[in-house]
């Protein structure tokens, strides 16, 4: 966004056109029996929470909850939030690993709690959202991150491995949003932010129910965006490119080997930047749709992936 291309002049016409746009507005508000105090007032409120953070406390005491931060992505939009100041709230199955994060987290002086969960149970996903808003005073920010991969033709997939793919990437988003959903609505105000993943936009042959699985996201927020914008309560999908986590690094590839094999694959696999994202810049961009900053945005799909979407890549015959 280029917030410096207007000279004072079309700044001024800018202001201008608005307030007529805002008295031509409040005209037929007024023409259609509203008062002027049905403008702006929740669904404003969903954009406009602390906006005089400095970089260091933008979320300070917002409480965050995160699906899916024992690794990888959530694992890096949690310590991130914590960075910044938030309390955080976050699930995993992975016990262990869990508790590594919540100590990082809170050594390092941020605040953190892990609580064991699975996005497939319902009961646990209740609880898990609940206890999060009781300990950190409701629900400010939503990550609805936990998903798993599911690599496999159609006539080779087991209707068990497709029910598992769409019951943690698609229903347990589902499931988050309607326990979240009721915290916001008290607040009257609230964001949050599904992953999805570029393979929604770029399937591939393999990634029959990955690839449903995260349409199913997309559209999920789009229609939840429209439900709850009036109530300030607003929903984006994160699609991320391929980013160096342990869903797409196979267990037990030493460190040496990796770096060698995503040198190699950047330059094939992704047009644009190249390379492979890492998790933190995953992170970044997720603290960047929950924060002030972009206010009017809701029930889109920002696609994060180095411009491995926008391009596709080919070998060019000669001549061409
Ligand atoms: N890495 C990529 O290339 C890429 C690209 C696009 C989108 N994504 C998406 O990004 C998200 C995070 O993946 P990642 O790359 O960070 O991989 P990751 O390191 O494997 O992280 C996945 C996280 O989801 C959690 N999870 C999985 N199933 C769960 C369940 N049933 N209940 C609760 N938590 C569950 C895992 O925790 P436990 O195992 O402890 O339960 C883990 O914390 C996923 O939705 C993935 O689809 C990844």
């Amino acid at each position: 966004m280029n917030t410096n291309a207007h000279t004072n002049t079309t700044a001024d016409a800018d202001a201008e056109s608005t307030a007529m746009g805002r008295r031509s507005l409040l005209a037929g508000a007024a023409a259609l029996g509203l008062g002027s105090a049905a403008f702006g007032t929740a669904a404003h409120a969903a954009g406009t929470q602390s906006r005089s953070h400095t970089k260091a406390g933008r979320f300070q005491g917002k409480s965050v909850l995160i699906t899916g931060a024992t690794s990888g992505i959530g694992r890096a939009a949690a310590k991130a939030f914590a960075g910044e100041g938030a309390h955080v709230g976050f699930c995993g199955r992975r016990t262990e690993l869990g508790r590594q994060v919540e100590r990082e987290i809170q050594d390092s002086g941020g605040e953190a709690t892990y609580i064991e969960a699975d996005v497939r149970v319902e009961a646990q996903v209740r609880g898990f959202v609940d206890r999060v808003a009781s300990r950190y005073g409701g629900i400010d920010i939503a990550f609805n991150n936990a998903g798993i991969g599911g690599g496999k033709l159609p006539h080779e997939m087991s209707v068990e491995e497709w029910d598992d793919v769409q019951a943690t990437n698609a229903r347990g988003v589902f499931l988050a949003i309607k326990y979240e959903i009721p915290h916001m609505l008290k607040a009257q105000r609230g964001v949050i932010i599904c992953t999805s993943s570029s393979a929604a936009e770029q399937a591939r042959p393999q990634s029959a129910a990955y690839t449903a699985s995260k349409r199913a996201v997309q559209g999920m927020v789009k229609s939840a965006a429209l439900a709850y914008g009036p109530k300030g309560i607003r929903l984006n999908a994160l699609l991320p490119g391929t980013t160096d986590t342990a869903f797409v690094r196979p267990p037990g590839t030493p460190d040496a080997a990796w770096a060698q094999y995503k040198q190699a694959w950047g330059p094939l696999n992704v047009d644009g930047l190249e390379r492979m994202a890492d998790a933190e810049e995953i992170a970044r961009a997720v603290l960047g749709l929950a924060s002030d900053d972009f206010p009017y945005m809701t029930g889109a799909s920002i696609t994060v992936d180095g411009g491995s979407t926008a391009g596709r890549k080919m070998i060019q015959p000669s001549g061409t």
